[in-house]
């Protein structure tokens, strides 16, 4: 394997998942369930050395553990990539106590349930916009032109970042979690450009207040002190990459799983938008198509679950993962609409739980009912392929539909 800081990783196909796992191998995007849960009939923690030293743990109490650990796990270290990747803040996902508190405590006034709540209407008005643009046709490729401008819609509102650079952002994200974790080169290349782009935006609200999470960033202050402007940066770094490929992801896997079951998609437009199927759908739907899995530097010396860990060694956090252990789950392998007590981590847990889940989960429920509503007997389209993005974000990348108006 190729360490040279400016070559890309060079590496092969994984054909053992538990001591050389790769989560940007090409089996990785389709097949991850069925990997972690091979994984976990064998051990709870898998390893690889392609990255250096760094694990991958498959059970709920493994990534519970990992989680909730602060001592011994940093988020410095949020992507599992060659150890000496160039890595930027992007609080407060990126950050330990105690400052995660008051980067955290900054931003999530923007995302609290009321204020995510007022956007059903424009979010609803979007989607049926976006459906009308398909009239006519008789298929069509759901992410392209469906799941993946939902959360960009959706972000732009609440940030105010402008959403004609919907492409910008998605070449940001497609570089950033797909190439650069082995390629050191394309990874400074993302940051630099997000760094001018971001900085210009926040200069321009310095002279140009808004109401909007870009104006009040540019001028934070944590306890009466100016936030320093990497950090202002960092804030709208993470708004981009972590509020637009997780929600498209999410969406896109259930439409993706709802093509292949007519008989769920039957129940769901025979009742209210306001019916309790829809909620426990859509929380199935997070548990088990959960698109995100984060990672931590590890900073002492530990044990998860019988596997000693160092420091300087990264691991997953693999909380898709987890929704699929039988010990926490019952029926785990089950797609269950009606689920009860769904205690999923897709959103995390822990002091990092996810800041968007209210956004996430209005932009989902609202995609799925509008949807589902429009084309009550689509399919996938049997001659074109689906294809999934692999890492760190997983989901649909291309979903051909037959719309079987
Ligand atoms: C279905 C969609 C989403 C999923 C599955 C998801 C998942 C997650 C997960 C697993 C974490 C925990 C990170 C960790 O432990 O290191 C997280 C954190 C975070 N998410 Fe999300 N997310 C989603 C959508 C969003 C959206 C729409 C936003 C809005 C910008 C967002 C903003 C954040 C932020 C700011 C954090 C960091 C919180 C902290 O460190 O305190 N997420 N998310």
């Amino acid at each position: 394997m190729a360490y040279g800081a400016d070559q890309p990783l060079d590496t092969p196909p994984v054909t053992d998942w538990v001591n050389d796992w790769d989560w940007l191998d090409d089996g990785w995007g389709e097949n991850a369930i069925d990997i972690w849960n091979s994984v976990r009939e064998q051990c709870p923690v898998g390893s690889t050395e392609r990255y250096g030293r760094a694990f991958m743990p498959v059970t709920m109490d493994a990534v519970r553990q990992i989680a909730n650990d602060t001592d011994n796990f940093s988020s410095i270290w949020v992507n599992v990539s060659r150890p000496d990747a160039p890595r930027a803040a992007a609080p407060p996902i990126t950050s330990d106590p105690p400052d995660h508190h008051g980067h955290r405590r900054l931003i999530l006034p923007a995302f609290n349930p009321k204020a995510i709540a007022s956007l059903e209407g424009e979010l609803r008005h979007f989607c049926r916009e976006l459906i009308g643009k398909l009239d006519g046709l008789d298929a069509t490729d759901a992410a392209l032109n469906y799941t993946q401008h939902i959360p960009v819609h959706g972000i732009c509102i609440v940030t105010g970042l402008p959403e004609e650079d919907a492409d910008l952002f998605r070449d940001w994200i497609y570089k950033n979690f797909q190439l650069a974790p082995k390629d050191n080169r394309i990874r400074l290349e993302v940051l630099t450009e997000m760094t001018h782009y971001i900085d210009g935006l926040l200069k321009d609200r310095l002279k140009n207040p808004k109401d909007d999470l870009l104006t009040m960033i540019a001028n934070a202050e944590i306890d009466g002190k100016d936030v320093p402007w990497d950090i202002k940066v960092g804030y709208i770094r993470l708004q981009i990459v972590a509020g637009i490929d997780t929600t498209w992801s999410a969406i896109g896997s259930g439409i993706w799983h709802f093509a292949q079951h007519n008989d769920e998609v039957k129940r769901l437009v025979a009742v209210d938008n306001d019916h309790m199927l829809w909620q426990t759908a859509n929380e199935e739907v997070l548990r088990y198509y959960a698109p995100v899995t984060m990672a931590r530097k590890v900073i002492g010396e530990t044990e998860v679950s019988g596997c000693p860990m160092r420091p300087g060694e990264q691991t997953l956090v693999t909380f898709p993962a987890a929704n699929h252990d039988p010990a926490a789950f019952e029926d785990a392998h089950i797609f269950n609409l009606e689920r009860e007590n769904n205690r999923h981590v897709a959103f995390g847990l822990g002091i990092h739980r996810c800041a968007g889940s209210n956004l996430a989960r209005l932009e989902m429920i609202v995609a799925f009912q509008e949807w589902l509503r429009a084309f009550p007997n689509y399919s996938l389209d049997p001659n074109k392929k689906t294809t999934w993005a692999n890492g760190q974000v997983r989901g649909p990348r291309q979903l051909p539909v037959l719309l079987n108006r």
